[in-house]
């Protein structure tokens, strides 16, 4: 799918290359931070003392800085990454770009990413491999909404060390106090959220003051410089140590080999070694491991090989192997933490495409749990998601996906929601637990089945799936479908919004979240009619696309008929049998469809019917099509 390729990646050859020189210990980190923070600079900075720039580079970074420089005949170092950051800005590249230099001790992999707040994903992407966080802070502003959100969500990611760079410090004339108050009001906020450590370091990118050399300007600073901080800081390992192999794809040259491609997420494998598939739970020993160079003993994490394996089992993109003695877990139903990314709220009972590792399913938010409150972070009620909200969500896909939680192996803890519809990112989550009823509840089977029940009545179950404005004419041609049925001696039943608001749903009111979830309950009430052989005529205005298509595919596409009943506002205006659209029209009702609430007409419906046609007229085409289609 073309979503897939979203989420950027260390390209494979700088993986392979660092994965050779791993006697030479290797730090990643995140800059976090905007652009006004100094943020190019501080990047630019650290390329540059660790002379890591090649001469051309150097040469034309020096005349670009005499051209469009800010800082006369100085180098801008900022320009270094500049470059990137309009062809960011004209949308030629996206999300995060990794920069490497190394000192005598050390490898660094920079994830530089964007900082707007538009850009969380990309933030994410790049954090959640990262160990340290370095923190950008302006210090003549002090602490911003975005320096708390980017520490929560870098808390979240499980960066356990932060430095707190206090830049632009020559532009307070190197006050100790100010320092001494920022680092102070960012350690009180930051202290629940237990990080490891974190580390405040007065810092000019520009001058060069705390990065490699420690400055005169900062007598009273007797911590380490930037530089100094990142050679030495000791971080410990983020993964379990369990094997978990993601399956990219089956490699099947000729009939001799049948090799499994992926890259290990997590510990390592040798020839010999037992795997389990998660999904089938087929165990088989692993006989050669096959990379672009030929045969090797093991592999760890982060190495793309093909295993070959001593028996065949069934396994096929998206399963994930593990360690046969210690197997993964699989769950439909978890609690996430959720970063909202698009401009459409996220609401519960919605669905959207989830993707984890390399699996793929459909998934829904069942409960909002609560919203974080970056500023304070306490916990506080919501109903829906919002652009950047981070929230605690309860979720269910639609069938078990093998899962960790994203603390212990983040590669199996996180996903992402996409939009089933534009393919859009929605939004990033992280596993914290399965819900035990995902355990503990399981489908009980029935001995009377569906085909028998539908032989019984004579014909099959379907569902008529009306949708329109109201006043377009949908319960009036329900009803008169239902008449002409019966008498057929079809069973027959007639789901109508009025009716059920006074029962089911008398909880809901018309905000976009419960018209969402008003589609959802009538759709598996539709279902579970159909299955007992019935055709259920719903009559809905269902004003979004999206649930249309969640009840299509619950209910299943061939025993869904949609009938648009297709009438214009004015019409209904007119008509206006309940005096709702004059109460709208003066302001009385807030979300009024078709007036103040959006009607998402439908783009493929089996039926379009124009509610302005003789009632007898607009029943063929129904009859026809369920004659039609009951063999
Ligand atoms: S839906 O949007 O959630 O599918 P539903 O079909 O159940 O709506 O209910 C629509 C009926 O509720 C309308 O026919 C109308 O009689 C009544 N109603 C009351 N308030 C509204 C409103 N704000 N928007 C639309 N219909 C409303």
């Amino acid at each position: 799918m073309s979503h897939a390729s979203q989420t950027s990646q260390i390209p494979a050859s700088i993986e392979a290359f660092l994965q050779q020189q791993q006697s030479q210990d290797l730090l990643r980190f995140i800059t976090c931070g905007s652009v006004d923070d100094g943020k190019s600079s501080l990047i630019g900075r650290l390329l540059w003392e660790s002379h890591q720039l090649f001469d051309d580079q150097l040469a034309a970074l020096r005349s670009e800085s005499r051209k469009h420089g800010t800082q006369g005949d100085n180098i801008d170092f900022a320009l270094l990454v500049d470059g990137l950051t309009a062809e960011r800005e004209q949308g030629i590249t996206i999300d995060v770009a990794y920069r490497f230099f190394a000192v005598n001790t050390r490898k660094f992999i920079v994830a530089d990413t964007p900082g707007h707040e538009q850009y969380t994903r990309n933030m994410i992407t790049g954090a959640s491999n990262a160990d340290v966080a370095v923190l950008l802070i302006d210090a003549r502003n002090g602490v911003m909404v975005q320096t708390r959100r980017h520490a929560y969500l870098v808390s979240l990611v499980g960066i356990r060390h932060v430095v707190l760079a206090i830049n632009k410090m020559d532009l307070v004339d190197f006050s100790q106090s100010v320092y001494d108050s920022i680092a102070e009001e960012f350690t009180r906020f930051a202290q629940p959220l237990g990080f490891d450590s974190i580390t405040p370091i007065p810092v000019s990118a520009l001058k060069g003051d705390n990065i490699t050399a420690r400055s005169v300007h900062t007598p009273w600073y007797s911590g380490p410089t930037l530089m100094g901080y990142l050679e030495t800081v000791r971080i410990s390992p983020r993964n379990s140590g369990r094997f978990t192999f993601p399956v990219q794809w089956v490699n099947r040259p000729n009939s001799d080999f049948r090799g499994f491609a992926g890259t290990v997420t997590d510990g390592s494998i040798r020839r010999g070694d037992e795997i389990r598939v998660t999904a089938s739970g087929q165990v088989a020993c692993v006989q050669d491991i096959v990379t672009m160079d030929g045969s090797q003993e093991s592999a760890s994490v982060g190495e793309a090989v093909t295993l070959t394996l001593d028996r065949e089992i069934d396994a096929s993109r998206g399963d994930i192997m593990s360690a046969a003695q210690s197997p993964l877990e699989t769950t439909d139903q978890f609690e996430a933490i959720l970063v909202w990314m698009n401009e459409e709220a996220g609401l519960v009972g919605r669905s959207y495409d989830i993707k984890l590792s390399a699996q793929w399913a459909t998934a829904s938010i069942t409960s909002i749990k609560h919203r974080i409150n970056v500023n304070t972070l306490a916990h506080e009620a919501s109903r829906k998601l919002e652009l950047n909200d981070i929230s605690v969500c309860n979720l269910s896909t639609s069938r078990p996906l093998a899962f960790d939680s994203y603390l212990q192996a983040p590669a199996l803890g996180s996903f992402i929601l996409v939009d089933r519809f534009n393919n859009a990112t929605v939004a990033a989550g992280m596993i914290r637990h399965s819900l035990r009823r995902a355990q503990n509840v399981h489908r009980h089977s029935l001995t009377i089945t569906r085909a028998e029940r539908e032989h019984l009545n004579g014909h099959r179950g379907r569902v008529i799936w009306f949708t329109g404005l109201s006043g377009s004419g949908k319960s009036t041609l329900a009803n008169a479908l239902e008449v002409e049925l019966h008498g057929k001696g079809y069973r027959t039943f007639i789901l109508d919004g009025d009716n059920i608001r006074h029962g089911l749903n008398k909880d809901l009111g018309f905000t976009d979240e419960d018209r969402v979830e008003n589609i959802r309950r009538i759709a598996e009430v539709a279902r579970l009619m159909m299955e007992a052989g019935m055709i259920v005529m719903t009559s809905f205005i269902s004003p979004f696309r999206r649930e249309r298509e969640m009840a299509r595919e619950l209910i299943g596409a061939d025993d869904f008929i949609e009938v648009y009943v297709d009438t214009p506002l004015d019409v209904c205006e007119a008509r206006d049998v309940k005096g709702l659209y004059r109460k709208a029209r003066k302001g009385e009702i807030p979300n009024m469809t078709g007036i103040n609430s959006p009607y998402e007409e439908p783009l493929n419906p089996e039926l379009r019917i124009s509610g302005q046609t003789e009632i007898q007229q607009a029943l063929s085409p129904i009859l026809d099509r369920i004659a039609g289609t009951d063999q």
